[in-house]
């Protein structure tokens, strides 16, 4: 079991950076509220809503705006104004991607960007998600790739965004705007401050 005795409360609009050291369970606990794991036991509420049925996990994936810790490029040759339009806003994507300086890749496909344009593009993307009525950000290490002015940059629209937001980073800068930091220690969580 990767997660145990996790309790966390995240109230509407507060941000929660989540630490921890590598394999101690941040990606699973995200990837759980998303749904892409089977839970053994417990609850996993977004809005107050649980999800069983098909339509309930289809709100749910409206809800929340994923940015993955290994972005898949997928098999075939999907190009980023595609996986930007996939968010549902493609003005507010396309936005975004002109803001984070990845405006003028949007035709290429995503196998051929750098690890943190893809990142950046993937960002652009949650943008979107937000735009199209996202009201949950969960972001997984969504600044590792990134150079330094990029992780200013990707921080700022982050916490600009009108969500409830998890953020998995070991970025301090990013850990430190938020309003709480919580460590993920062997799929247990602990207060840090
Ligand atoms: N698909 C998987 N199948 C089996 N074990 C996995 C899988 N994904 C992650 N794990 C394991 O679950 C634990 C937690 O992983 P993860 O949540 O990715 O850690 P973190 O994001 O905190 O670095 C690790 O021991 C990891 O090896
Ligand atoms: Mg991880």
């Amino acid at each position: 079991m990767a997660l145990h005795r996790v309790h966390l409360n995240v109230a509407p609009g507060e941000r929660i950076a989540l630490t921890g050291t590598n394999g101690s369970g941040k990606s699973t606990l995200l990837r759980a509220v998303l749904g892409l794991h089977r839970q053994a036991a417990g609850r996993i509420t977004v809005g107050g809503r649980e999800f069983t049925t098909a339509a309930e996990r289809a709100w749910r994936r409206r809800m929340c705006a994923w940015v993955p810790q290994r972005p898949a490029t997928g098999r075939f040759p999907l190009l980023a104004r595609e996986l930007l339009a996939s968010s549902g806003d493609t003005t507010t994507a396309r936005r975004a991607a002109d803001t984070l300086g990845v405006g003028h890749l949007v035709d290429r496909p995503v196998d051929s960007l750098s690890g943190g344009q893809l990142q950046r593009v993937y960002l652009a993307r949650a943008v979107g998600c937000v735009g199209a009525g996202a009201g949950v950000l969960l972001a997984d290490e969504p600044t590792a790739a990134l150079d330094f002015d990029g992780q200013g940059e990707a921080a700022d629209l982050l916490l600009s965004l009108p969500v409830t937001a998890l953020l998995v980073t070991h970025d301090r800068a990013l850990a430190g705007r938020c309003d709480r930091v919580v460590e993920m220690a062997a799929g247990t969580l602990r207060p840090v401050r």
